[in-house]
Formats: C-alpha cells, sequence, structure tokens
C-alpha cells in the first residue's frame, strides 16, 4: 500500500465492539509525524480503547489501522514502532528505577556507557536525579509515574502513546512536567498520542486535539480552533464554558443574521445559515457584554445574580427572563454591575458561534445481527 506521506498513523472507519456494546464507533483521523495529537473526552468515551487498538493490545473489531502506511492488524505491541505509557503502569518490581529505565535499551543491546548516559539524561528530565538506585516500592505514586515516562522514552520510539500520564501528579509538578513533555517532544521529534480529560492539559500542549464523547470524534482540530469554533454543542460544553441559545433564524439584514431566542432577539454573523431555521449557538464568557442601556439589534434582558472571582477574571452571573443562567467574564478593574440590577446581553455578532444540532451527528446503532436487514426485508415482502 502507498504510504501517506508523512502520515504516521492512518486510523479507517476503526470500530470496536466489547460484547453487544460498541465503544469506539467508525473513529477517522490521521497523524502526523512529529505531531503532538491528543484524545480529549469524558471519562468511558473511549480514550483509552483507540490508544490500546493502536498499541496492538486490543483488537479491531472494523476498520482498519495503518502505521506508516501499513496495515498492521497482524503485528504484535512489539513489532509496531510505537511504545506506551499506560493510565495504570506497572514498573518491574524487582528492579531499581536505573534498571527499569535501561530496560529497553538491554534489549536492543545498546552499549553499557551509552545505556548509562541514556538513562541520566531521563533521569534529569523527569528530575528524579540521584533516585537510580532506589526500588519501585520506595518512590511515591508521582514518582513511578515518572520513571514509567522515562522507560518509554529512551526507546526514543517514532510514536509513543500517553494515557494519562500526568493524573498522579499535584497541580505544580503536572505544569512543570507539561511543558518539560512537550519540550521534549519538539526537541526528539516523536510523534505524540496523548490521552487525557483535563481539557486545559490539552489546549495547553497538543498541535491538535480530537474530542470525543461516547465513541465518536466529534471534532478534531487546533486548540485554537476547537475552542473558538467548537463544532458541536458537546465541544462548546467540554471545552471551556459556554453560555448556549436556542433560537429560530430570522432574516439576513446588512450581512447579519436575526435570531429569534425564547429570551430575546439577537444578532448572529449568519454565514452558512438559512432563513426560517433553528439553531444552536454559543457565545464564550468573555465574548457576552452587559449594558445598562439597550443595543440595537439585541433585546435580551437579564438580572445580575452574583459576582464569582476566579482569580484572574471575574464572571457574572446573569438570569434571564425564563430562567436561564448565562455567565460573562469581566475585567476586574472594570466597575461591576449591582447583584439584583438590570442588565442588556449583547455580543459582537462574529463571536456567536453557531453549533452543529443533534440530529447531524450520526450515532452507530449494532446490528445485532448482521442478517436482520435482509430478514426484515423478506418478512415484509411475505
Ligand atoms: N475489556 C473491556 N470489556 C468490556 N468493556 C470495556 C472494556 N474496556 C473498556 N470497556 C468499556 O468501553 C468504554 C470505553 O472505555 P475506555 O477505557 O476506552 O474509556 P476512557 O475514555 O479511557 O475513560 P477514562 O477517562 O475513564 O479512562 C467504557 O464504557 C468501558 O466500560
Ligand atoms: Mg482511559
Amino acid at each position: 500500500m502507498q504510504a501517506d506521506k508523512g502520515i504516521v498513523v492512518k486510523m479507517i472507519d476503526v470500530v470496536k465492539n466489547y460484547g453487544a456494546n460498541r465503544v469506539v464507533k467508525k473513529v477517522n483521523f490521521d497523524i502526523s509525524e512529529g505531531e503532538f495529537l491528543t484524545l480529549l473526552g469524558p471519562s468511558g468515551c473511549g480514550k483509552t480503547t483507540t490508544l490500546r487498538m493502536i498499541a496492538g493490545f486490543e483488537t479491531v473489531t472494523e476498520g482498519k489501522i495503518l502505521l506508516h502506511g501499513e496495515n498492521v492488524e497482524n503485528k504484535k505491541p512489539n513489532e509496531r514502532d510505537v511504545n506506551t505509557v499506560f493510565q495504570n503502569y506497572a514498573l518491574f518490581p524487582h528492579m531499581n528505577v536505573e534498571d527499569n529505565i535501561a530496560f529497553g535499551l538491554v534489549e536492543k543491546k545498546i552499549p553499557k556507557a551509552e545505556r548509562t548516559e541514556r538513562v541520566n539524561e531521563m533521569l534529569a528530565l523527569v528530575r528524579l536525579e540521584g533516585m537510580g538506585k532506589r526500588m519501585p516500592s520506595q518512590l511515591s505514586g508521582g514518582q513511578k509515574q515518572r520513571v514509567a515516562i522515562a522507560r518509554a522514552l529512551v526507546n526514543r520510539p517514532k510514536v509513543l502513546l500517553l494515557d494519562e500520564p500526568l493524573g498522579a501528579l499535584d497541580l505544580k509538578l503536572r505544569k512543570q512536567m507539561q511543558s518539560e513533555l512537550k519540550h521534549l517532544q519538539q526537541k526528539l521529534g516523536i510523534t505524540f498520542v496523548y490521552v487525557t480529560h483535563d481539557q486545559e492539559e490539552a489546549l495547553t500542549m497538543s498541535d491538535r486535539i480530537a474530542v470525543m464523547n461516547n465513541g465518536i470524534i466529534e471534532q478534531i482540530d487546533t486548540p485554537k480552533e476547537v475552542y473558538n469554533h467548537p463544532a458541536t454543542k458537546f465541544v462548546a460544553d467540554f471545552i471551556g464554558e459556554s453560555n448556549i441559545l436556542e433560537g429560530y433564524t430570522e432574516k439576513m439584514e446588512n450581512g447579519k443574521m436575526r435570531v429569534l431566542f425564547e429570551e430575546g432577539k439577537a444578532l448572529i454573523h449568519g454565514e452558512g445559515v438559512g432563513d426560517d431555521e433553528i439553531i444552536c449557538i454559543c457565545v464564550r464568557p468573555e465574548n457576552l457584554r452587559l449594558s445598562k442601556t439597550p443595543v440595537e439589534g439585541f433585546s435580551i434582558n437579564g438580572k445580575v445574580i452574583e459576582h464569582i472571582f476566579t482569580g484572574s477574571a471575574i464572571k457574572t452571573v446573569i438570569e434571564l427572563v425564563n430562567g436561564h443562567r448565562l455567565t460573562a467574564s469581566v475585567n476586574p478593574e472594570a466597575e461591576l454591575f449591582d447583584v439584583g440590577e438590570s442588565v442588556h446581553i449583547y455580543w459582537t455578532p462574529e463571536r456567536a458561534v453557531v453549533l452543529k444540532t443533534q440530529e447531524d451527528t450520526v450515532y452507530d446503532v449494532i446490528e445485532t445481527n448482521p442478517n436482520q436487514a435482509i430478514i426484515d426485508s423478506l418478512t415484509k415482502e411475505g
């Protein structure tokens, strides 16, 4: 098969069933050489399963996975040029830290001097200098996790699969390791497939994010695009904070679309939407504006409920006439509206993102019997 140039991992209509349960539903994506791709999604959405199929620890029910253009269906994990750092990894308990890290190098018959050098480089990288002689039982959970990362990286694999590798670390160490892992990935040019359910981690580290929900990839794009132009309600909700409103388009006027919401009228940029359509829009808190006086084109009014201090910003919560609450992120230096005060809500029309509605998402239904359709048609005819 002709290899797509620069494409390291290619997922083609990949499906995974566990019994009658379809947990990965026709997933398609490509990962380029040297790319940092993150699978992001809530618990149980299929991230680990997807990673394990790439690694070869799990079979593929339907579809194909190509690594460097080659179908790896019949290749064992150790025959694939990938290394994995697992969610629940296990170090060799009878080997000290150095020997754990050096394990892959010994197998590859790398000379002792180079081994020592590479192991020391890794120990420094994961900040475990001086701990090489310790046994795993003498390490904290976070330290063990760092040994696991070092053990995988020392092999300099073409592709590294990482399943929540920083999950057990405290916030400060996690942030440090995030930036170090990212630098290392860039320096060594290793392709990373990274799993996390932490949206901030995904946004700061990735070249692209694949947002998974219920076995489906809802959107795959750069962190900026996924944040600024979420494709679906789920993505808008899962990444960052969102104000989501459902409305009915009226008509375009001067390049802007007038939308009738239950809560009042408003303007959106309107590109790609027609008249008389039901749509969902998302406006990020930092794009929601509040005014004491009415704003042309907008008639959404509410009452200030509370101000929430978040450190870098203040979030003002507004309750609309129908009880729906919206959040506006305001400059902490600015004068705040009084709690209980009535406000007019508006936004720059370009800042309202039109989301794909639920009907557009194709959810696969498992066919319990592949011949069911034929049986059905026969019974109908008869
Ligand atoms: N070996 C298995 N047998 C049956 N069902 C499984 C198996 N492994 C996973 N599942 C199910 O598949 C679904 C996806 O699991 P997966 O581990 O891929 O989720 P995840 O996105 O990694 O979640 P988390 O963030 O909690 O790790 C879940 O509903 C899980 O219960
Ligand atoms: Mg998992």
